[in-house]
Parts: C-alpha cells; structure tokens; sequence
C-alpha cells in the first residue's frame, strides 16, 4: 500500500511551515550554554511571565484534573481587562488556535483568504491546511496597507475572511483606525490580529459587536511573556463566536496556561511596567539603529524592530550574529530578503546585539 496516496494531495504538496529553531538545538549548534545566547528572533518578552504568574503555576493543586472547557474564569477575567462581555470572548491554544479555527469555521476547499504581504505566516499556513486560497495585496514600501486594493481583492476573489495584525509582524506599523473602519464596510469577516497591542498602545477591541464583522485576535505570549504555555484569544461577535464554540476542541487551553494567565491579569500593572521598560528600549534602540551606516530599520509600535541591510548581505548579518550567540529573525521571502529584525531585549541585551551590528558595519565598510 502507498502511504503517499492516502495523503489529501493539496496537504501533500503544502510547503511546511519554517519554525525558529528550538533553544536548546541551537545552543547546542553554537556550542554555547542556553543562558550565554542572547534571543532576539521571536518577539518573546525578555522580562518573562510576572513572578505572581509563576507562583500562582507552583502552587496550583489540581493539574491532574481536565480544564474547564467553558473556560469560565479566565473569561471573566479577560472581560475585566479588555472591556467586552464574557460571550465575546474565546481563547485558544495561542491566538493560532484561533486563527486555526476561524478558518476551519469559514473556508471550504478553494475559498480565498486576503492578507497584506510581508506579514505573519500563519494565515497562509493556516489557509493551505484547509484547502483556501490565499489572494495578496502587498504593501507599500512603507510597510502600509493598501484599502482599495484590499477592496478589490475582496470583491474580485468573493475572499470570506482578511487578516490584518496591528502592529504588522514583521515591521511593527498599525493600521489607522479610520482604515480599520473603512474595511469593515465590506461584506467580509476582518480580522485584526492585535499580538502587539499592548505595546502600541492601539486597539479597535471596543469595536467587536458593534460591527457584525469585526473579530480582534490577542495573546498573553507577548506583553504577558507566557509565549511557551500557549495562551491567546479571540473577540467575536455572537453570530461567530457561537459556530466557534462547536468546533473547538473541548480541553483546548491546559490549566497551567489558564493559571499563569489569570495571575498574569491579576498582576497587569507589573507586566505593563516591564511593557514600559520595551517600549523605552524599542525608541533607544530604533535611533541607535539608524546611526549606523547601512542599517535603515523601520518605526516600529510593537517589541521589534525590522531594519534593512542596505548592501543586501541581510543574511550574511543574520549568520555573524548568530556566531556571537545574537539571533535575529532573517526572512528569506520576497519583499524582505534584505531585511533582518530584532526583537526588543533587556538593556544589556540590547548593547549587546547593537555592538554587534556596529561593529559589522564596520567591518563591511559601509560608512
Ligand atoms: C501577528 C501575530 N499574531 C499572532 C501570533 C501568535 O501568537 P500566539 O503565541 O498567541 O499564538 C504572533 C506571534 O509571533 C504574531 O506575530
């Protein structure tokens, strides 16, 4: 019997999704103890989880119990922060899950997703699995969103769904709201994935249920630095959020994620100070950046900044950090093939990487 037969054939050839590459395979590729790598590829939070989430996780007892599949309090509790009713809200294992199962809920095999390229990879990952189709409107050379063109698309492909972050991952550029607006005008469901908002500042989470179309996507990986437990949500309003609720899998979010994240609002107002401290070192770290030669890097509202290599050896960049123990992201995609980004660390870190990038300039005579 031929395995490969059986296998869907738009999955077979599906091209697999490039992961960063695990922490302890690296330090063991580098030759370097985990705690002498300075990890700046993943927009982690550097801070970690609030120390009330970590003893909340120590002294929780019943781990050996299923969660609760209504997930009743941390609703509750996410209801409080955002300002959206218990009902609205969903979460997910990550705000991938919920990405996953908006496109479960809404495609059928050939049916097109709209994104604004170069952006987070999950909607066209997540699209190919269930067959869709992704239609691209990319964006200018300032990283901004087009509006008519994205009107177009949606009209001209009869898109069900358009993913949108604000701030976009890879640049960190919000999207206006009054574009934000504008889109909900058409007759398709607009996802804002706010990963990042807590750092810009930004968010139309006031706007779910006000318009029937409108679902904002958040996530405790960021701002709240519980990236590893895998813990995220949707803002939806009741005509979805009652469909989603049937095909999400009963024990999606484990207790550790839902322990950590209710400690973690418990404790927002430390989180938001350590948010503070990154969005200081993003400012300090943008205007160093742009004082060395051949290094133009992109305002950024989010916990990264994206900067483009001006000779092109964006790669070349990328390996020598990685050399020193620095890890940046570097994309090898059209439209950022020049471009590396650093994920905002400590202060420490940050002179770090910066030395680095000085010194590479240097070394690659690009004053
Ligand atoms: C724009 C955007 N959305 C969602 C996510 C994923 O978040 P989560 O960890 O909640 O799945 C990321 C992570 O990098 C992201 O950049």
């Amino acid at each position: 019997m031929d395995i490969a037969n059986l296998i869907r054939p738009d999955l077979a050839a599906l091209e697999p999704y490039t992961p960063i590459v695990p922490f302890e395979a690296l330090s063991a590729r580098l030759g370097r103890p985990a705690d002498q790598i300075i990890k700046l590829d993943a927009n982690e939070n550097p801070y970690g989880p609030s120390p009330r989430a970590v003893a909340a996780l120590v002294r929780y007892p019943h781990y050996a119990i299923y969660p609760d599949p209504d997930q009743t309090p941390l609703r509750q509790a996410i209801s409080q922060y955002i300002g959206q009713p218990v009902e609205r809200i969903l979460c997910g294992n990550g705000s991938d899950e919920i990405i996953d199962l908006l496109m479960r809920l809404f495609l059928s095999p050939g049916d097109a997703v709209v994104e604004a390229p170069p952006t987070f990879g999950m909607y066209s990952f997540n699209t190919g699995v269930v067959g869709g189709r992704v239609v691209q409107v990319p964006r200018d050379e300032h990283w901004r969103v087009d509006i008519e063109q994205v009107a177009e698309a949606v009209e001209s492909s009869r898109a069900k769904l358009v993913f949108l972050p604000s701030p976009n991952n890879p640049d960190g550029s919000v999207l206006p709201r009054a574009a934000i607006e504008q889109l909900l005008q058409l007759p398709v469901i607009l996802v804002i994935d706010e990963a990042y908002a807590e750092f810009s500042g930004h968010s139309v989470a006031d706007l779910v249920g006000l318009a029937p179309n409108l679902v904002v996507l958040r996530t405790f990986s960021k701002w709240a630095g519980l990236a590893g437990l895998r813990i995220g949500y949707g803002l939806l309003p009741e005509a979805i959020i009652q469909h989603l609720w049937k095909i999400k899998p009963p024990y999606n979010i484990n207790m550790a994620a839902v322990v950590a994240a209710i400690a973690s609002l418990e404790d927002a107002e430390y989180l938001m100070g350590t948010v503070r401290k990154i969005v200081a070192e993003r400012e300090r770290v943008f205007a160093e950046i742009q004082r060395i030669d051949g290094l133009l890097p992109s305002p950024s509202q989010a916990n990264f900044i994206l900067m483009r290599v001006a000779n092109g050896r964006a790669k070349e960049l990328h390996q020598a950090l990685e050399q020193q123990g620095i890890l940046l992201r570097h994309y090898n995609k059209p439209g950022l093939r020049d471009c590396v980004r650093i994920s905002i660390g400590t202060p420490a870190q940050n002179d770090t990487a910066l030395a680095a990038l000085r010194d590479w300039s240097a070394k690659e005579q690009l004053s």
